[in-house]
């Protein structure tokens, strides 16, 4: 209680808002946070301190890229662990892969993800060939709507979700497959309610577990159904396995377990597959699905800049050859434009939280070993220092004055140092196919007077509200 109530920012760390007893700052992470940090760093500098009830969590939230490039890059090894969170402990006990301590645990499962990306296709097809395939189920499944209005989310969620399905069970699943479409459902609806007020007192208080209400009784609910759903599919696909023949993702996994049976420092195990799983299906599927489903709605909104894709799709494929990825160097305006989406939308505002592994010195203050850091990553794309008018949408910021594409130094929407998205190729590859074979198929627009909000819904990740479109065949 004297913890709470003391509310005493430790020596040698940054300022920051003055907490309110007991609760501290929670509430600055309540509405749209990342704006709300962002405005503050204006005011009171890049490196700020958070209360979070009491002196229970400690958090520094870093602004602006200069701040953010100097801890994730500059001391990589420094920031690239994960707080101990009692949500996170409650979820996967700090093991798995994305939200597993720094160590060898990490490394390992990390190394295998990445490992079975690579591989991805030395039995069969190489990966770009099967999500060209995924695309055309895709395109072929807006077709059936003729043109008329439909919300886009469960289509585009299903397309994206099959691209880690292939990697991690070596098979796509229909789009009429509910099961597994529950299990995503209920999966992304704790990406929400992991940053709700529940979730947070939970964080501060572990004791409220016990209380029969709130919505992180649901959370659990929700998480125990994921688990139990993920366990029966890897049993189901883990079938028939055959040493030195990995199939996919699982088999690659098991067969380092079995290599591994009897060392009893090994990190692999059947509760670590489960959440390895669970994390690369949902990092996967929410972060490339939310990116897609804004890139469709700002198509809809500015017809110009849909027109100039259009244009530079026609002169480059034309209206017979499917695109490729060997096309994506000749699309200039179309990476500029997937680049302005990635930066102006913002899919993950905060980052994944981190924690320092020591002792170390940002600006000049002091920050112990285990203080939690949010990465303000919002802060890093509307960063005044590196982007002109960034609260404009504008694909032109990454053209030069020829047309060719520039990459900019300030665009992190994959975050940064170690812990750096795994899946970013992955997730480069799939926007470039499927919104490239979208747009040479139909012109998008909204339903005769209407025009939804840009309105963010507020999560881990930032995602459009639901909104209706229409995907009219085009006529080249
Ligand atoms: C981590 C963004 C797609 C797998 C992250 C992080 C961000 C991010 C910001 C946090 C890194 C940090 O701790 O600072 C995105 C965006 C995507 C995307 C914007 C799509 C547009 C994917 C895909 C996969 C994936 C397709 C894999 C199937 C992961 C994993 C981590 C991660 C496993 C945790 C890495 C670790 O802790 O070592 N991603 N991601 N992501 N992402 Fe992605």
């Amino acid at each position: 209680i004297r913890q709470l109530v003391k509310q005493r920012r430790p020596r040698g760390f940054p300022p920051g808002p003055s907490p309110i007893p007991v609760i501290g700052n929670i509430m600055s992470l309540a509405t749209e946070p990342h704006v709300f940090m962002k405005k503050q760093s204006e005011i009171h500098g890049q490196v700020r301190y958070l209360n979070y009830c009491g002196n229970i969590w400690h958090i520094m939230v870093l602004n602006g890229y200069d701040a953010i490039r100097e801890c994730l890059y500059h001391q990589g090894d420094v920031f690239s662990d994960r707080p101990s969170l009692p949500l996170f402990m409650k979820m996967t006990k700090m093991g798995g892969l994305l939200n597993a301590k720094f160590g060898n645990g990490w490394i390992e499962h990390r190394q295998l993800a990445s490992n079975s990306f690579r591989y991805f296709g030395r039995f069969q097809k190489p990966l770009d060939q099967k999500i060209l395939e995924e695309c055309m189920f895709f395109v072929d499944a807006i077709d059936e709507h003729k043109g008329k209005p439909f919300n886009p989310k469960h289509l585009v969620t299903n397309a994206v979700s099959n691209i880690t399905n292939l990697i991690i069970f070596g098979e796509r699943f229909t789009y009429d497959n509910c099961d597994f479409q529950h299990m995503i459902e209920i999966f992304s609806e704790n990406v929400e309610l992991a940053v709700s007020g529940w979730a947070f007192l939970y964080n501060a208080f572990p004791w409220i577990e016990y209380l029969p209400f709130g919505k992180h009784q649901k959370l659990f609910r929700n998480a125990a159904k994921v688990y139990n759903f993920l366990e029966q599919i890897i049993r189901r696909f883990s079938e028939g396995r055959v040493c030195n023949f990995p199939r996919h993702y699982i088999d690659d996994y098991l067969n380092k377990l079995d290599k591994s049976a009897g060392d009893l420092g090994t990190p692999y195990s059947r509760e670590n597959l489960i959440y390895s799983v669970g994390e690369l299906i949902i990092a996967g599927t929410e972060t490339t699905t939310n990116t897609l489903r804004w890139a469709m709605l700002y198509m809809a909104l500015y017809p110009n800049i849909q027109e100039k894709v259009h244009k530079e799709m026609d002169s480059v494929l034309g209206s017979e050859k499917s695109p490729s990825l060997a096309d994506k160097k000749r699309m200039p305006y179309v990476e500029a434009v997937l680049h302005e989406v990635l930066r102006f939308c913002n899919i993950v505002p905060l980052g994944i939280f981190r924690a320092t592994t020591q002792d170390t010195l940002v600006s000049g203050y002091n920050i112990p070993k285990g203080t939690m850091v949010i990465t303000n990553l919002y802060s890093v794309h509307f960063d005044e220092k590196y982007w002109c008018d960034p609260g404009t949408f504008s694909p032109h910021r990454f053209l030069d004055s020829n047309g060719n594409f520039v990459r900019r130094e300030a665009f992190l929407p994959f975050s940064l140092g170690k812990r750096h998205c795994l899946g970013e190729h992955l997730a480069r590859m799939e926007m470039f196919l499927f919104f490239t074979t979208m747009l040479q198929r139909f012109h998008l627009q909204f339903p005769p007077g209407t025009v939804p909000s840009l309105t963010p819904k507020l999560g881990m990740t930032l995602q459009p509200l639901p909104y209706s479109i229409c995907a009219v065949r085009r006529q080249q």
